[in-house]
């Protein structure tokens, strides 16, 4: 098993797509920029989805605009539709991701429609992006619980996974968008979605709002899964998820993986600097508890 584990850094999106005050165009570049200097090979720069429903990502041309697409960063966005992708491709894009969900009624809320005709939707603007030669993820959110509906059966998530899969998406991303998650759930989770695909297909990622995120990671880690999503000072949410909080910071799981011996080709003084540049900018502290250890012996001047 590969001891190599990569990071993908989505707190350009996932973080920043909750915040009430929104961060401008250029702090988004600034912020993308210091990211890939520390390292991350795959950061999520934004989300092409109805500014109406998303007004905080309605700037995602303008920042792609500012980004080398073409070099050594993959910078995959958000699609929700076909209206979508063409803007994705418009705007140059190697990489999208299209995102379902394991329960109907959080789908609902998200992209206005459930899960069934958001497969159906989705499966052209797979081919589509496929075709002119972009990557494809899929994420599959609320895979362990949903704000609606309470319990999601593990067999759901499975089989939405199967089906974005077998559409076309190369990587699914396990999301925990309410943070409900454990580690013996990540492990029932991982088993049961692994007996359909092949691990090395796989991402975990985790909210961290009842504060078992990293925690998951490990485990999910530990069972050999080697793509997992994080954010930059643990910024994040879903605007359609009420009360959720952050995802697990990249810090710590930088922090982590250095702990397990597996390797990420990511500087994480680096990381915490972007992270507390970001965190002051929207007037905050870091929600990770690896960039608030450098910040104490920094300032203890060890
Ligand atoms: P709708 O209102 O049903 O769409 O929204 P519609 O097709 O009826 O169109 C309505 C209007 O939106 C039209 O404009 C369209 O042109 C426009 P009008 O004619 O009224 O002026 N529109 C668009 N504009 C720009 N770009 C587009 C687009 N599509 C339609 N792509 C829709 C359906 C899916 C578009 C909407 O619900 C939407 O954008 N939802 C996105 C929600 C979202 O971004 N949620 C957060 C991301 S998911 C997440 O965070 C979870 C994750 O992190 C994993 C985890 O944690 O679990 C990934
Ligand atoms: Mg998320």
């Amino acid at each position: 098993m590969s001891d190599f584990v990569t990071i993908v850094e989505v707190g350009p999106r996932d973080g920043l797509q909750n915040e009430p005050r929104p961060l401008a165009t250029a702090d988004k570049v600034a912020l993308i920029r210091r990211l890939a200097a520390s390292g991350l090979k795959v950061i999520e720069a934004g989300a092409l989805v109805s500014p109406r429903a998303v007004p905080q990502m309605a700037d995602t041309e303008a920042v792609l605009q500012a980004l080398e697409l073409d070099g050594a960063q993959r910078y995959p966005v958000l699609v929700p539709n076909e209206k979508g992708l063409q803007r994705a491709l418009a705007a140059g894009v190697r990489d999208i991701a299209v995102f379902a969900a394991a329960s109907d009624s959080f789908s609902q809320k998200n992209i206005g429609c459930d899960v069934a005709a958001s497969l159906r939707r989705y499966r052209p603007v797979v081919e589509q992006a496929r075709a002119a030669g972009c990557r494809v993820r899929g994420y599959v959110s609320c895979v362990m619980g949903c704000p609606y509906e309470g319990v999601v059966p593990l067999a759901r998530v499975a089989e939405v996974s199967l089906a974005l899969a077998e559409m076309g998406c190369g990587e699914i991303s396990l999301g925990d968008t309410i943070g409900r998650g454990n580690p013996r759930l990540t492990r029932e989770l991982i088993r049961t979605v692994a007996a359909e695909l092949p691990l090395s297909r796989l991402a975990v990622h985790f909210h961290d709002t009842w504060g078992m995120a990293l925690a998951n990671v490990c485990q999910a880690l530990e069972l050999g899964i080697r793509t997992v999503d994080s954010a930059v000072a643990g910024l994040g949410g879903c605007p359609y998820a009420p009360g959720a909080s952050g995802n697990v910071a990249t810090e710590d799981v930088l922090v982590l993986c250095q702990g397990l011996g597996l390797s990420t080709g990511v500087d994480l003084q680096a990381v915490a600097e972007a992270g507390w540049w970001v965190s002051e900018q929207l007037g905050r502290a870091p929600a990770s508890r690896a960039s608030q250890a450098l910040l104490a012996r920094q300032h203890a001047g060890a």
